[in-house]
């Protein structure tokens, strides 16, 4: 995207944000004390939100509204759910965490466009052509992103679209659409919500290597085409099995230096079961360590975790005998990992 098009659409984003804090009246610090949101001004800190938790559990509730400044939603504005008859959507669940997001003075993440997961069975299922995909792709971006035009912050508009090698995964959107996919999907999207930061999003981005070069690769091709690209998204899905992956911060610095913005997007360092002290002191540190990555690039904007309490969150689900992967246990009580975050926040310096 041309330098002139990204100031003009920053500018339209914080003319947006001014108006919100001047109608808010306050600080967001002043009418929320003792979160994690009150710590700095960047990054925006953020959780991925579990709408059944959200409506059932008051203390999942009120952490979120005391703790972050952005949310995610953790699965109603995927395809499988907002559209789960060809031609029938059904967006209640996102307007409903936009409604919550607003009255608290939250951002809101929009997670995700396009994917290869979570999509509905009548589409993966029935037998189109490539044309008739390439119609229910861009009718779907323009549904989507055009229902929550305005509301949105960012959306994750391509998600997880390579391999480890770099290589492009073979997804229903590549097999029928070729590469070219992920421009249109972007063009689409921008079209439909011209305000909302545009992102790639994808897991093990983190280090430097094959699959970041692929993304970074990407991300000049996408700018070369004038193609509205805004963001990267680092998932950040990390376990204290594996090392750190300590060319992180260097990792987001150079896609920063591209000129798009950097986002951690969902933040969780899972552990074997059972946790122990030494666990616990180790995924602090993973958890630091990745703030802090953020905290030292001007444009990493955001930072959101993949839930914030061990309650619900989706590791143990997928991993069987991990788990402990978020800052706060089952009963909400704060491990290390979330005094280690909150430090390396506060220390930004500004
Ligand atoms: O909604 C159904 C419910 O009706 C049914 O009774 C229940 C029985 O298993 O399943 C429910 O659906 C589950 C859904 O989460 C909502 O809870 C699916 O089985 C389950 O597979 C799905 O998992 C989600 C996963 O994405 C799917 O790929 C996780 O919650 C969600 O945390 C995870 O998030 C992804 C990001 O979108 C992309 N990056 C990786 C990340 C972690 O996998």
């Amino acid at each position: 995207m041309s330098q002139t098009t990204h100031a003009r659409r920053m500018s339209a984003w914080l003319a947006a944000t001014v108006a919100l804090v001047v109608a808010i009246g306050a600080p967001a610090a002043l009418a929320h004390g003792g979160g994690l949101r009150d710590v700095a001004r960047r990054p925006l800190i953020g959780t991925a939100v579990d709408m059944n938790a959200l409506a059932n559990d008051p203390t999942y509730k009120a952490a979120i509204e005391r703790e972050f400044n952005i949310v995610t939603p953790e699965n109603v504005m995927k395809w499988e759910t907002v559209e789960p008859q060809q031609g029938v959507t059904d967006f209640s669940q996102g307007d409903a965490l936009v409604r919550f997001a607003r009255a608290n003075h939250q951002l809101v993440r929009g997670h995700t466009l396009v994917w290869h997961s979570q999509l509905p069975s009548w589409l993966t299922s029935g037998t189109f052509t490539p044309a008739q995909l390439r119609d229910i792709l861009r009718r779907h971006i323009f549904e989507e992103a055009g229902h929550f035009r305005g509301r949105i912050y960012a959306w994750d508009v391509v998600n997880e679209a390579f391999n480890e090698d770099g290589t492009l995964r073979d997804t229903i959107w590549l097999r029928a659409l070729g590469p070219g996919y992920i421009a249109d999907a972007f063009r689409w999207a921008h079209q439909a919500d011209p305000h909302a930061k545009l992102y790639y999003n994808d897991f093990n981005l983190e280090s430097i290597g094959p699959k970041s070069d692929a993304a970074l690769a990407l991300v000049k091709q996408l700018q070369a085409q004038h193609v509205p690209i805004d963001g990267v998204g680092f998932q950040g899905h990390l376990s204290i099995e594996f090392p750190y992956p300590d060319t992180f911060g260097a990792n987001l610095q150079r896609f920063a230096a591209a000129g798009v913005d950097v986002a951690i997007t969902e933040a969780d360092v899972r552990m074997v079961l059972p946790a122990t002290p030494e666990k616990l002191a180790t995924q602090a540190t993973y958890f630091a360590n990745m703030m802090r990555g953020c905290v030292a690039v001007r444009r990493c904007v955001s930072f959101t975790l993949w839930g914030f309490t061990d309650k619900y969150s989706w590791v143990p689900g997928f991993f069987a005998g991990e788990g402990a992967a978020t800052p706060l246990d089952e009963s909400f009580q704060p491990k290390p990992a979330y005094f280690a975050l909150r430090d390396a926040l506060a220390r930004r310096g500004d």
